[in-house]
């Protein structure tokens, strides 16, 4: 199958947890910016053609900038039109930003929506992602839990969850173009608050087919995941 779709790459958050001066995605690893190396992986991966990348409202002209020369310095990306727009004060309204660019200029039918802090996605995990959305609509990259699960209240176990039944939601997170943005018009609609792609459209009742992601495929959250990478 020679599936084609375009990227979302949210990059527009203050990442408050990780308790870093700068938002995480500019935190520099080696001298390039941690959402650098994620729009590298997007851009080596051969089933993606068109990436929009949203960045903060605040600063976006310099931002836009600072990307822009990151990836002409070290990226050949000539085949691959790169888009940026500006985000909002949720990852909702981020991600509505980007798919509503996308609409306007791109042909494809499925996004592969990725957080720009998940630096260490493998390009078969996109391919798969890409893959599972065209044939099913929407398509959740998630791991298995290892641990088992707890659920608890006031510091006390309530109750062992079935770790056979519980995955870990990880991004890309793909979909049909058209199915995702009608499902985020819902959910603005009902003033519904979702914090990853895919709880939107189980919202709209959309089912979701899971690709099987990777430990590797870590968030960058706190700032212990940040003094690892040194
Ligand atoms: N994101 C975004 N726009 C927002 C909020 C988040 O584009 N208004 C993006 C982040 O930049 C990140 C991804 O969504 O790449 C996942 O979100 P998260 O890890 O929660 O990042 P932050 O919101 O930046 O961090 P925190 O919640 O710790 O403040
Ligand atoms: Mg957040």
């Amino acid at each position: 199958m020679d599936t084609k779709a375009d990227a979302l790459i949210v990059a527009a958050g203050k990442g408050e947890r990780s308790g870093l001066n700068i938002p995480k995605q500019f935190y520099e690893i080696k001298g390039k910016p941690v959402l650098f190396y994620t729009i590298e992986a997007f851009c080596r991966c051969s089933t993606i053609d068109n990436i929009v990348i949203v960045l903060p409202a605040e600063g976006f002209e310099h931002y836009s900038e600072y990307m822009q020369n990151v990836i002409s310095e070290q990226l050949n990306v000539s085949e691959k039109q790169i888009v940026y727009v500006a985000g909002g004060s949720t990852r909702m309204q981020s991600v509505y930003n980007g798919i509503v660019k996308l609409s306007q200029f791109s042909k494809n039918s499925v996004v592969c929506i990725h957080d720009g802090v998940r630096p260490f996605v493998a390009q078969e995990i996109i391919t798969a992602s890409a893959e599972c959305a065209t044939k099913y609509g929407a398509a959740l990259t998630a791991v298995q839990m290892t641990d088992t699960v707890k659920s608890v209240e006031n510091g006390i176990v309530t109750a062992t969850l079935d770790r056979n039944s519980i995955y870990a939601a990880q991004t890309p997170q793909a979909f049909n173009v058209a199915l995702i943005k009608s499902a985020y018009e819902k959910a603005f609609r009902s003033g519904m608050q979702f914090t990853d792609d895919c709880s939107v459209a189980e919202y709209s009742g959309i089912a979701v087919h899971i690709v099987k992601g990777s430990v590797k495929n870590k968030k960058l959250t706190l700032h212990e995941d940040f003094e690892e990478l040194l």
